[in-house]
């Protein structure tokens, strides 16, 4: 599953959105705008000190060269007050620019989490969950290391680098200028390294995301890996996607311990030719001893700014390209939501009209011609072979998908009309996989929106679904605590909470897709006594694998291949001999 298609789509960012991005940042920043100020003072305190360190050098010479007592104290007093000064900045521009940094990063992983609570079915099949997560964790503090270090370094050190340069003017012009002449072929050097940087850094992302997601893969179905034999097939999945990571970051470390000596040396020969320049009297001039030592002095000083002023464009870059990657989630569409309809409570009369639907990338319907008239409180199931589109067909309800053709109405109100959230909250959806949360039973059963309904109605809605037997033999009653997605639960003790679930939720429509296939027949027969209760009053659409549970049901519908093919009660479609009479024979014998 290991898919290198993203990154591609991400190194084909096109220049300009790096602008929108930085620009897009800056407004993250903006709330934070004095901490930011204060962090800018320091820097300024911070590069002022530094140039004050180099033009010092001047005096320092001048008080060796003329030792008085007067000269003594200065020198003392200066050499501690330019580095507590320097200090003092170092301590602004550091706290306060992480405080930023920070901040940034939790407003940032809010919006990525909000978006996601919002977005469409479609966009959860096509991101693997590794890949979103790691958006969250890694990414996102990637983007930290742009507005923080980075941002500091390019202040601190820029600025440095504008104090000594304009001392190296206003001591020298000619001196400097020849210094200066060195500056393009660094600037050419550093350009060069920094593009290597942002192409490489892209792909290390989404390398890292890979990692996790095979990992996490692995790690979550460790059981269905050992007992098929699967440790070998993981392992080189492991193997590559760990492989990629690895020969990405070695690229990325080379290139970076390449750029740092080469720029290195340059520098070193500006310097050397600045000495032997310097050197020559017409250029040299009236220049004293002091003079030009605390001029050399500031052009070694200027070494590390530079050095350092390279080496932050690979940062920045980096945060740029992973706060590219987490706007693009900010940015993903959310679930459409127009309507506004939404009624307290609906009757629960649904009608399907010639709808048809396809899952965004293929060719053909999987729904076709589907329609279905179902009065308020009655019971419709549908059966038919797997894959045939039954689930497809109920997920089309509470729009977790958006039908592409006829429309679909509840109490004659197509559901485009409603809004999402009305139209929700008349539904209570149980399907094969339980969804539980690691937290106690009773807030399990009482999740979202049910997490205001009292003690009793939740022993009651745990009663009906015959999941008090096993809640009253647990350490903690409805208090235990469940465990990371339930995993101290059976199946059928998961179904019987989903259920309990639906119940506590009384909504007037009840899905139940496979509700009871983690059951064995003897709790299915349990639960099918409450579920028959629970469909009293409720339209209720039904899949159920064994045809014994639905026999009861107001209507069957067979599906086959995304069409209804069969509709009617039970005794009529068995008397019919169709396909239903058919599947019927089919368990029938099967059971015996
Ligand atoms: N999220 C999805 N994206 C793309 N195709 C899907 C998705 N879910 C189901 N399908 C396809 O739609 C068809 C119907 O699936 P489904 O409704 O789950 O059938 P059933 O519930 O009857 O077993 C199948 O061919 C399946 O491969
Ligand atoms: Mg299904």
């Amino acid at each position: 599953m290991s898919s290198p298609e993203p990154d591609q789509t991400l190194s084909q960012t096109p220049p300009s959105s790096s602008w929108m991005t930085y620009k897009r940042l800056l407004a993250y920043v903006k709330p934070f705008w004095l901490a930011f100020a204060l962090a800018v003072v320091g820097n300024v305190i911070y590069a002022g000190a530094s140039t004050g360190m180099a033009a010092a050098m001047e005096y320092v010479i001048a008080a060796i060269e003329n030792p008085t007592e007067g000269n003594r104290l200065l020198l003392t007093l200066v050499i501690v007050g330019v580095f507590a000064l320097r200090g003092v900045g170092t301590f602004m521009s550091q706290y306060f620019i992480n405080y930023v940094g920070r901040q940034v990063i939790n407003a940032l992983r809010n919006d990525v989490f909000d978006r996601l609570l919002t977005l469409p079915s479609r966009y959860f099949d096509d991101n693997a969950a590794g890949r979103l997560v790691s958006k969250l964790t890694f990414n996102v503090e990637q983007v930290a290391e742009a507005t923080t270090n980075a941002v500091t370094i390019s202040l601190r050190e820029g600025l440095t680098i504008v104090g000594l340069l304009s001392f190296m003017l206003y001591t020298n012009w000619k001196l400097t200028l020849i210094f200066l002449a060195v500056g393009p072929i660094i600037g050419a050097v550093v350009s060069y390294a920094s593009k290597r940087f942002r192409r490489i850094s892209k792909r290390i992302q989404g390398s890292m995301g890979d990692i996790t997601h095979v990992a996490s893969e692995s790690i979550s179905g460790y059981r269905v890996v050992r007992t098929f034999g699967g440790e070998d097939y993981e392992q080189q999945r492991f193997r590559e996607v760990n492989e990629r990571n690895l020969k990405q970051s070695l690229k990325m470390a080379s290139t970076q311990a390449i750029s740092v000596p080469v720029i290195q040396v340059l520098v070193a020969i500006a310097i050397a030719a600045l000495v032997w320049t310097m050197l020559a009297p017409e250029i040299r001039g009236g220049m004293t001893t002091g003079q030009l030592v605390a001029f050399i002095t500031a052009a070694t000083t200027m070494a590390k700014p530079i050095r350092q002023v390279t080496s932050v464009h690979a940062k920045i870059q980096k945060g740029v390209a992973a706060a590219y990657d987490v706007f693009e989630t900010i940015d993903e569409t959310p679930e459409k939501d127009p309507g506004t309809y939404a009624p307290e409570r609906v009757k629960g009369t649904i009608r399907f009209e010639d709808v048809s639907f396809r899952y965004r990338d293929q060719l053909d319907d999987v729904l076709e011609g589907i329609s279905i008239e179902i009065p308020a409180g009655q019971s419709v199931a549908l059966v038919g072979r797997s894959g045939s589109g039954k689930s497809t067909l109920v997920s089309l309800l509470p729009r977790f998908y958006e039908f592409t053709g006829g429309d679909i109405a509840i109490d004659d109100r197509s559901l485009r009309d409603y809004s999402l959230k009305a139209l929700r909250a008349q539904i209570a959806l149980v399907t094969q996989n339980v969804v539980l949360f690691n937290d106690t039973i009773a807030a399990n059963i009482a999740y979202g929106a049910l997490r205001d309904c009292s003690r009793e109605e939740i022993q009651q809605a745990a009663a009906k679904a015959h999941a008090l037997e096993f809640i009253e033999r647990m350490p903690d009653g409805l208090d235990t605590m469940i465990g990371d997605n339930g995993v101290m639960l059976s199946g059928g003790q998961r179904q019987r909470l989903a259920i309990a679930r639906a119940l506590l939720k009384d909504a007037p429509i009840l899905i139940l897709d496979e509700a009871t296939s983690a059951l064995d027949t003897e709790s299915e027969r349990h639960i099918q006594e409450a579920l028959e209760t629970v469909m009293k009053g409720r339209t209720t659409l039904v899949i159920a694998h064994r045809l014994s549970t639905i026999e009861t049901a107001d209507r069957i519908l067979v599906m086959d291949n995304g069409r209804i093919v069969e509709s009617g009660r039970h005794d009529e479609l068995l008397s019919a001999g169709g396909a239903y009479a058919q599947l019927h024979q089919m368990q029938f014998s099967e059971q015996g």
